[in-house]
């Protein structure tokens, strides 16, 4: 291996510098407020708005968190968008999910305004990535190019192979790839022979959801490796979807899991809080 893609050290670059133009924001009289609404209980989402709280205050932006109950009604959690779509003080609001399963997803996420959705999961910022015109991107995938161009890894022209194509992450993921004028296959899971494509990629993108799945019979030697994945293995350790120790002498750079991508998202989230307050 040559390098390490360290997204731990390169989500606190980015976080300096927003911290940075979020001062003088502040000196200008501008503040940036997100609402984050966490419905229910589940520890998993309860660790990830803390840590968006706290990524909030290391650079100065306001963040507001609603805790409604599990039991909370669909159209109670309709009304709270209304308001806070209506509230200028609001820059941004992220639903956290999962929700509960008597709450429909979509019909929540198409709720917020699309001005507001520093997520990028509302349809018409969707859309709009996919039209090459600008919006809110989803964080992940985002922190994924930007972890790539800071490493200056070059994408035009490249063979970039995605595996998964959640709506979050593969989907996003492989529109940004084309616009960075990469060369770009989904794989999912009922792709033939996923081996012989995989091999292929220049990068590879692995957002699949099982532990140490993408060994290096499935990476060409000297590829770039983003791991996506954030698993429990069997000794309850958190674990990618590549089998780290299999493919490091084999590929040119990787990700780790944890401090890899992880970091990148809540990074992008803050910079997408910052380019919230232009689209007000
Ligand atoms: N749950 C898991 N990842 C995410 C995310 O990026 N945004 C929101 N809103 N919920 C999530």
């Amino acid at each position: 291996m040559e390098f390490i893609i360290d997204g731990k050290k390169i989500s606190q670059e980015i976080k300096d510098e927003i911290k940075e133009k979020v001062g003088k924001l502040k000196e200008q009289g501008r503040e940036i407020t997100l609402v984050v609404v966490l419905v229910g209980s589940d520890p998993a989402s309860q660790v990830y708005v803390r840590n968006k709280q706290k990524a909030c205050e290391y650079v100065g932006i306001n963040s507001k968190t609603y805790e409604l109950p599990e039991t909370i009604s669909q159209d109670e959690l309709l009304e709270l968008i209304g308001e806070l779509n209506n509230d200028n003080r609001v820059n941004g609001i992220l639903v956290q999910l999962p929700l509960p399963k008597h709450i429909d997803e979509d019909l929540i996420i198409k709720a917020i305004s699309p001005l507001k959705d520093v997520d990028g999961f509302h349809p018409e910022n969707v859309g709009k990535l996919s039209i090459g015109q600008p919006g809110f991107v989803s964080c992940t995938p985002a922190g994924v190019i930007e972890l790539l161009k800071r490493y200056n890894i070059e994408i035009e022209g490249k063979h970039c192979v995605v595996i998964g194509r959640s709506n979050i992450v593969g989907k996003p993921m492989s529109m940004l790839l084309l616009r960075e004028n990469g060369t770009v296959t989904i794989c999912h899971s009922r792709t033939k022979d996923l081996k012989a494509i995989t091999k292929q990629a220049d990068i590879l993108i692995a957002s699949i959801g099982k532990p140490a799945f993408v060994t290096k019979d499935y990476i060409k030697e000297g590829a770039v490796v983003i791991d996506v994945g954030i698993n429990r293995d069997e000794n309850n350790k958190l674990c990618g979807d590549v089998d780290y120790e299999n493919v490091k002498d084999h590929v040119r750079a990787i990700t780790p899991v944890p401090g890899g991508v992880g970091p990148m998202t809540i990074a992008m989230l803050l910079q997408n809080c910052l380019e919230s307050i232009n689209y007000k």
